[in-house]
C-alpha cells in the first residue's frame, strides 16, 4: 500500500498498485461526483466548513458541477451578479488546463505532473488529459480543503501504466509538498508544475518564495503552466465582486495584473503565444472556447 502519513500531511497514492485499486484509510469516507454534497449534520465541523463559502465549492458551482453547498451558491451567485464574465472566466480558464496539459504531455514530452490546488474533480481532469495522450503519465495532486481530499478517491484512477497521487498539503508548505511528492514522482526528472487559480489565494509578499521553491526543486526541462484572475478587462466589475469573496470566503482572492503573472515566469522561456488572455492561448479550431479575452490570464513556460 502506498499510503503514508505523518504528522502533518497525508498522502493517498495508486503508486505501486499498477493503477487498478484505490488505497484509502479507513477514516477515509469519499463519494462519487455529482451526487448531493455530504449532509452537513453527518459532517465532523473540523472536517467539512458547511457554513462558509470555500473556494473549490464555488468554482465548482460556476463550472457547473454539484459539490458545493446553499453557502457556495449564494455567495456565487452574488458574485455573478456583480461580475457576470466569472462563468465564462472558470470554464475558459478549464479549457485552458486541458490544452496546456495536452501540449505538455504531447510535443513537449512531459510524464510528471504536480498539480497544486487542485480543486474538486471535474471533466478533464490533469491525470485524465495527460494519460490520454500519454498513459504512463505520473500525476501528483495538492490541494488543502477537505472536500477535495473526500473526493479525491476520483482523482486516484490511473491507467496501469502510469500512476496518480493526492496530497493533502498547504501550497505554504512547498518542501513538504515536494518530499510527499516524491513518493510517485521522479524529481530528476522534468516535472510540469500546475498553479490553477491558487497563487491568487496567496498575498504578494508571501507568493514569489513559494513558487521559487518550487520551481528551484525541478530539474532543467520542467514546465510551470500557471492561469489566475487579473483585473486589466473588466477590472472594476471584479474587483467589487472579489471584495464580495473576500468578505464572506476561508481564503481571500488577489486579484493581478498580467505583468504580475509574467513575473511568476521569470528565468523561464516561454511557450507561445506566452502571457495572454485564457481563450487566447493556442485556441483549438471548433473549439467550446468563447474566443474573446476575458480576466484570466494564463501561460506555459519551461525552465532553460
Ligand atoms: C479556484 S480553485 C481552482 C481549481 C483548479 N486548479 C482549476 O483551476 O480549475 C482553487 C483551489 O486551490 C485550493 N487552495 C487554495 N489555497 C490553497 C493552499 N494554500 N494550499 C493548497 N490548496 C489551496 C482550493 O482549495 C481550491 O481547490
Amino acid at each position: 500500500m502506498a499510503n503514508r502519513q505523518d504528522s502533518n500531511i497525508k498522502v493517498f497514492s495508486t503508486a505501486g498498485t499498477e493503477g487498478k485499486s484505490l488505497p484509502l484509510p479507513d477514516d477515509f469516507s469519499p463519494r462519487p461526483l455529482g451526487q448531493e454534497p455530504p449532509d452537513p449534520d453527518q459532517e465532523s465541523p473540523n472536517e467539512i466548513d458547511t457554513g462558509v463559502a470555500h473556494s473549490a465549492r464555488i468554482w465548482n458551482y460556476w463550472l457547473g458541477g454539484k459539490d458545493n453547498y446553499a453557502v457556495d451558491r449564494e455567495i456565487g451567485d452574488q458574485f455573478r451578479e456583480v461580475f457576470p464574465d466569472i462563468v465564462d472566466i472558470s470554464r475558459s480558464s478549464r479549457a485552458f488546463l486541458a490544452r496546456a496539459v495536452q501540449y505538455l504531455a504531447g510535443e513537449a514530452g512531459i510524464r510528471q505532473f504536480l498539480d497544486i490546488g487542485t480543486g474538486l474533480p471535474t471533466v478533464d481532469n490533469t491525470h485524465e488529459v495527460a494519460q490520454r495522450v500519454a498513459p504512463d503519465s505520473r500525476i501528483v495532486y495538492v490541494d488543502n480543503d477537505p472536500l477535495v481530499l473526500a473526493h479525491a478517491r476520483a482523482l486516484l484512477v490511473s491507467t496501469p501504466e502510469g500512476s496518480t497521487e493526492y496530497i493533502d498539503a498547504d501550497l505554504r508548505d512547498p518542501e513538504k509538498i515536494l518530499v510527499a511528492a516524491q513518493n510517485t514522482l521522479d524529481l530528476t526528472q522534468p516535472v510540469a508544475l500546475m498553479l490553477m487559480n491558487i497563487l491568487g489565494h496567496i498575498p504578494d509578499a508571501e507568493v514569489r518564495p513559494i513558487v521559487s521553491h518550487l520551481l528551484d526543486a525541478l530539474p532543467l526541462g520542467s514546465y510551470l503552466a500557471i492561469a489566475d484572475g487579473t483585473n486589466v478587462i473588466r477590472g472594476k466589475e471584479f474587483d467589487e465582486a472579489i471584495a464580495i469573496w473576500n468578505d464572506a470566503g476561508s481564503t481571500p482572492y488577489f486579484l493581478r495584473k498580467p505583468e504580475q503573472i509574467s513575473r511568476f515566469l521569470d528565468g523561464l522561456e516561454l511557450v507561445e503565444p506566452g502571457v495572454v488572455s485564457c481563450p487566447l492561448w493556442r485556441p483549438e479550431p471548433g473549439g467550446l472556447d468563447i474566443g474573446h479575452e476575458v480576466d484570466e490570464f494564463c501561460a506555459v513556460g519551461r525552465k532553460p
